[in-house]
């Protein structure tokens, strides 16, 4: 049957992009297991519930085993399809790792009970994603090839369905169009699920945030253009910059063809008292701007989580009269380094650069993630990098640029892992070892029995940025702290 005779499917994000947008990736497992039992039945296609920052926040913040997760929430809800969300070679990191790496994490994922691999890569680079993609068909499971949506010169139409065709070609069962910073328009959406679905063959959904105010009018224009799904969340972790409520779409549907009338409306209903509390629970980890639609997205064409962050930034800087000139910056450091999407982990490389540069003078400090960008380090980038840029990298880094995959510069790491742990006297399973691979600290910590510190009181005042990562810039003979949240 054509996709667009059949009711467009909802995918269920609250486990992971809802709670990683608007929460911080705060949320348990133990308060994620009342709910899960309830999303399943509810008439969801898929559910995301793993993947993105959930692992980094399970093992930094939560005193929890990703996998152990995993595992309990396929238990409770064994019969609608788990998504996650890999970043390619950078599994969940932010730099390369060796192929016997991520393919150990994919089949560790696979038998813990996922499904559905999101796989995508921040410059677009379909040889960052052929590595994720053979070993998720390899565990016959289905690989959906993301492509990222961002605006710029060599941002073409023509270009994401190239993109898309080479996905299709390197084996993905299904492309999706990830639009992380909220900023794709409802005709925009239309013609790319048009163009994908009939020059790749392959369903397409559409992954979008409301950051903007634009989500749930780009869904209703992809699902009239004959997309397989959009995907939505349950409120309260639901729209602002996170994906639009499931109620809110289905109303927004009535009297539209593709409506799916299977939802059990007093389900969601339930789902959502339950989900009121724990963001009750989480308040510490919400905001109110994270809530709201923000016009500056459009304006600055920037992700809402690399927006709120400036603002600290600057404000702890000392700097925030600078503001809109930073934000002018933006494009100036994407054009240089070819145009790259702004998704973890090229957003908060693109962000400090172009703070760097108004605060020093452009590219006076040159941050050495930015250089790796500049030297091929990350992939090949969608447009070409600024040639005196480029040089300049070079004469600083003292490195010469690579052009090949950055993955085939690197020595398969797994077993040298498993002697590390043996000699540690810790596990040598495969989880263990990918975990370490990725989170050395913090999973030797977990498996010695050192949980995180438990969040402060609730009466004690909030934590600066609780949910960001702090990163350290090195800018000549001073260090900058750069305070950096993962773009979902
Ligand atoms: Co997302």
């Amino acid at each position: 049957m054509n996709i667009k005779d059949q009711p467009i499917q909802f995918n269920c994000t609250v486990l992971r992009d809802g709670h990683q947008s608007l929460a911080a990736t705060r949320m348990t497992t133990e308060q994620m297991l009342p709910v899960a039992p309830l999303l399943d039945e509810a008439g969801f296609s898929g559910l995301e519930t793993w993947g993105g920052a959930t692992i980094d926040s399970c093992l930094r913040f939560l005193g929890e085993n990703p996998f152990d997760r995993l595992r309990k929430l396929k238990e409770v809800a064994p019969k609608t399809p788990h998504l996650m969300l890999l970043r390619g070679q950078n599994i969940v990191q932010y730099t390369s790792f060796p192929d016997d790496v991520v393919e150990a994490f994919v089949r560790c994922t696979a038998e813990a009970g996922c499904d559905i691999f999101r796989i995508f890569d921040a410059l677009n680079d379909p040889e960052n994603l052929r590595t994720a993609i053979a070993a998720v068909r390899a565990c016959g499971k289905h690989a959906r090839g993301e492509i990222c949506y961002t605006t710029s010169p060599v941002h073409t139409l023509e270009r994401f369905v190239e993109f898309g065709c080479k996905l299709a070609e390197m084996g993905c069962h299904s492309l999706a169009i990830k639009d992380m910073s909220g900023i794709i328009t409802p005709y925009m959406a239309a013609s790319l699920v048009r163009e994908l679905t009939k020059q790749t063959g392959l369903p397409v959904t559409l992954h979008s945030h409301d950051t903007a105010g634009l989500a749930a009018a780009s869904y209703i224009a992809a699902t009239d253009a004959g997309a397989l799904a959009v995907e939505t969340s349950i409120a309260p972790f639901a729209n602002g910059t996170a994906q639009p409520d499931t109620v809110r779409m289905l109303a927004l549907l009535e009297g539209n063809p593709r409506r799916p009338t299977h939802f059990n409306l007093d389900l969601l209903q339930q789902i959502r008292e339950k989900l009121e509390k724990v963001y009750a629970e989480l308040s510490e980890f919400t905001s109110p701007a994270n809530e709201r639609n923000d016009p500056d997205i459009l304006a600055f064409q920037i992700p809402g989580g690399m927006l709120s962050n400036f603002r600290t930034q600057l404000r702890e800087l000392k700097m925030e009269d600078r503001t809109e000139e930073v934000m002018r910056e933006v494009p100036v450091v994407r054009e240089a380094l070819g145009w790259i999407p702004l998704v973890t982990p090229t957003s908060q490389i693109v962000g400090t650069q172009a703070m760097l540069n108004v605060k020093f003078g452009r590219w006076k400090n040159f941050a050495p993630a930015a250089m790796d960008i500049a030297l091929g380090k990350y992939g090949k980038t969608p447009g070409p990098i600024d040639p005196e840029v480029k040089k300049l990298a070079i004469k600083n880094s003292k490195q010469e640029p690579i052009d090949c995959r950055p993955a085939d510069l690197l020595e398969p790491r797994m077993e040298k892992i498993r002697a590390e742990l043996a000699a540690a006297g810790l596990p040598t399973t495969d989880e263990a070892c990918v975990l370490y691979a990725m989170f050395p600290q913090q999973t030797v910590a977990w498996y010695k029995g050192e949980r995180p510190a438990p969040s402060p009181p609730k009466d004690k005042p909030k934590p600066k940025l609780e949910g960001a990562r702090k990163i350290k810039v090195s800018v000549g003979d001073r260090s900058l702290t750069a305070i950096v949240e993962e773009v979902p």
